[in-house]
């Protein structure tokens, strides 16, 4: 018997158990050029609440009453491909299913010698690119400088504040426990950390940024930001990157920045991972690289089993999570 995950209702707020079933189905049968593969890990990412909306976006929405999809890691269980055998682990986008088909060359082969297999949903996969290309290519930052980064102690801004740290900026990161500011101080190095759900934001970022703000990474938006803009300095650049606060809120207001960002002359640019495909080796080879010599470091939360994949999904809008957030489903055949 095989498994699948269901969008069965579009939430129009906080994501919960209604808009998503668990279905029996059958294991599917590879075709020609395609293998089957058992998922063994898989990714929830905040991203997936906007495919759950039908609104216009850079990707498409998931379909009602059928699987969820997102990255995974497998095991090839069945080979139809010259290209894959069974045993390779793969990584891929593939449906929320214990089993599933995937036309092999959709799949990536993962090198287990650059690190743990999970390491491609995480540091060396989609959100450590998105810190590496965010940071590099629209932070740019220098030496001396301040970057504040929002969602600091999640797989992306736990990611930034480090690259931060090797470009030598004073680092300040925001996130929303005691745990995780302690993480972020004695484990990342970061010079300031902030909890902002017991903490005034305005005052204590303005004690931490004393030279004001160069750099924000901001992955949340919302109150947050409204606390940074007033610090920019001239010429601050801002890497738009997520919005959490504001994705289970319908027609959430603000944030009223126009005068903050002429006033410091800051450039602000929105963007996604995907902007950047065609430069992935470059960004894979720095991290995998700074991982290697031990000046990245990463953390994971796994949780266990295919049918608390909804749970882990809706743990990232309570912070349940530091850094990455997975789903074991099964282990590799050879573990
Ligand atoms: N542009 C892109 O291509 C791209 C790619 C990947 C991710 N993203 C975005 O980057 C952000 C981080 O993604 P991630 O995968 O690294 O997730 P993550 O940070 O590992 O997990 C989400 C975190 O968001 C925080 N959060 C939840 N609700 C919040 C709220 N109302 N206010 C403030 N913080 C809140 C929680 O941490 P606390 O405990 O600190 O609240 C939670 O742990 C998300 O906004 C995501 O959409 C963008």
């Amino acid at each position: 018997m095989n498994h699948e995950i269901q969008l069965v209702e579009r939430p129009t707020a906080a994501p919960s158990h209604e808009h998503i079933k668990i279905v029996e189905t059958e294991k599917p049968e590879p075709a020609q050029g395609e293998v089957l593969v058992k998922l063994l890990y898989v990714s929830v990412d905040p991203y997936m609440r906007g495919r759950m909306s039908n609104a216009k976006s850079y990707i498409a929405p998931f379909q009602l009453n059928e699987p969820m999809e997102g990255g995974v890691v497998g095991e090839v269980v069945q080979s139809k491909a010259d290209s894959l055998s069974e045993g390779d682990i793969i990584t891929g986008m593939l449906p929320w299913q214990e089993f599933t088909t995937a036309k092999a060359d959709t799949l990536r082969k993962i090198d287990p010698e650059l690190g743990p297999i999970t390491t491609s949903l995480g540091i060396l996969g989609m959100p450590g690119l998105t810190a590496y290309f965010g940071l590099m290519d629209i932070g740019q930052p220098k030496e001396g400088e301040t970057l504040v980064v929002s969602g600091a102690a999640g797989a992306v801004g736990s990611t930034v504040v480090q690259i931060g740290k090797i470009a030598g900026c004073h680092v300040v990161g925001i996130a929303g426990s005691d745990e995780k500011t302690a993480y972020l101080k004695n484990e990342l190095g970061v010079d300031e950390a902030i909890n902002y759900k017991t903490e005034d934001v305005p005052s204590r970022l303005e004690a931490a940024c004393p030279n004001g703000v160069d750099v924000y990474f901001d992955n949340v938006g919302g109150e947050i930001s409204d606390a940074v803009y007033p610090l920019l300095n001239k010429f601050a650049r801002i890497a738009q990157c997520g919005a959490i606060s504001s994705y289970n809120v319908p027609n959430a207001q603000g944030p009223r920045m126009q005068s903050y960002l002429i006033k410091s002359s800051a450039l602000i640019k929105g963007f996604t991972v995907g902007d950047y495909q065609e430069r992935f080796n470059e960004g894979f080879n720095h991290l995998s690289k700074w991982l290697k010599e031990g000046r990245l470091t990463y953390e994971e939360t796994i949780t266990e089993g295919f049918e608390n994949i909804p749970d882990a999904f809706f743990g990232l809008f309570e912070g349940t999570n530091l850094g990455k957030q997975l789903v074991k489903v099964s282990a590799p055949s050879n573990s």
